[in-house]
């Protein structure tokens, strides 16, 4: 067999460095158009929370700041979505979980609407001294019962298993005495590492304190955690329960046959993992492109 000659070495050498230049450069294209589509993402889920925070602060009379909506705080967009809510149902008596910002913006609508009381459950003296003092800047404070007090055992129901490393524990429930028909329940507390499901009590804790088409509003629900109690609160306590696709997401229980109306949606849209930026009303395809994964 004859060697082959230097010429033909040469010519097979650069066939292989142009293959692997083509696949270099489809392969950085490729790169190229993921990270776009993400930098858009990221844009308009920002954009909408900027959008939503415009929004709020024109609905709010406050003549001051809110504290920063972002990390434990609640998002703008759920945020702007309690209060329009509060101002066009007009409940008697809110009850929420975990105080903050979300506490001056509901004290805040009730204001606006000339009518309710939000009882307000803190574990925090710390920054439940700090809602106070927000509210009272407002001159808000008489809108609001701050009920602040550390968490203590939890004896009833609950999600976390009995032999958990993190007992359960909850705000204490003489909080919640003289409170009945709440209207409202907004769950944003205790903070999740309190115990496994540490929101679970909530409804138990309240389920009778409920006016007949009470709703309640849990926060948080991208987390599993969230979801699970909310599909429990829903096949246990008579509610039907819907997902918002905010930036924390947010589940929504209402009463069974209360005829409220759903976005379907947002719904179809959450069951799309591939797409997130549907789930937040973000939808750049082509109509030739829409059904295609
Ligand atoms: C999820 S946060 C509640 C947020 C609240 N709903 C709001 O809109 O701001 C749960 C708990 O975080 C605590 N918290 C409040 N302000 C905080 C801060 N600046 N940093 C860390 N935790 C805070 C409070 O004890 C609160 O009950």
């Amino acid at each position: 067999m004859s060697e082959p000659s230097n010429q033909n070495v040469e010519k097979s050498f650069l066939t292989q460095l142009e293959a692997l230049e083509d696949r270099f450069l489809q392969a950085s294209k490729e790169h190229a158009g993921k990270l776009t589509r993400d930098l858009i993402i990221v844009q308009n889920r920002l954009y909408a929370q900027l959008e939503s925070l415009a929004w709020l602060q024109r609905r709010l009379a406050i003549k001051g700041q809110l504290p920063p909506l972002r990390g434990w705080a609640s998002s703008p967009d759920v945020l702007l979505r309690l209060h329009t809510h509060i101002m066009s149902t007009r409940p008697g008596v809110v009850v929420e979980c975990g105080g903050g910002a979300s506490t001056v913006v509901i004290a805040d609508a009730l204001s606006q609407n000339g009518t309710g009381r939000l009882v307000s459950l803190e574990h925090s003296a710390y920054y439940g001294e700090q809602t106070r003092s927000a509210l009272e800047g407002e001159d808000l404070g008489g809108w609001v019962d701050l009920c602040i007090g550390d968490l203590v055992p939890w004896k009833g129901e609950h999600l976390n298993p009995a032999d958990a490393k993190q007992p359960s524990r909850w705000y204490p429930m003489k909080l919640l005495e003289g409170v009945e028909n709440v209207d409202l329940l907004w769950v944003d507390g205790p903070p999740g590492a309190t115990c496994l499901f540490s929101r679970y009590p909530a409804l138990p804790a309240l389920a009778d304190k409920l006016s007949p088409n009470a709703e309640v509003w849990m926060d948080d629900t991208i987390r599993q955690e969230e979801k699970d109690i909310c599909e429990r609160w829903a096949a246990d306590y008579g509610f039907e329960v819907e997902y918002y696709a905010l930036e924390k997401g947010l589940g929504r229980l209402t009463r069974a046959g209360a005829g409220v109306q759903r976005s379907p949606m947002v719904s179809a849209a959450l069951e799309d993992d591939s797409h997130p930026e549907w789930a937040l009303g973000l939808d750049f395809s082509l109509p030739e492109e829409r059904g295609k994964p």
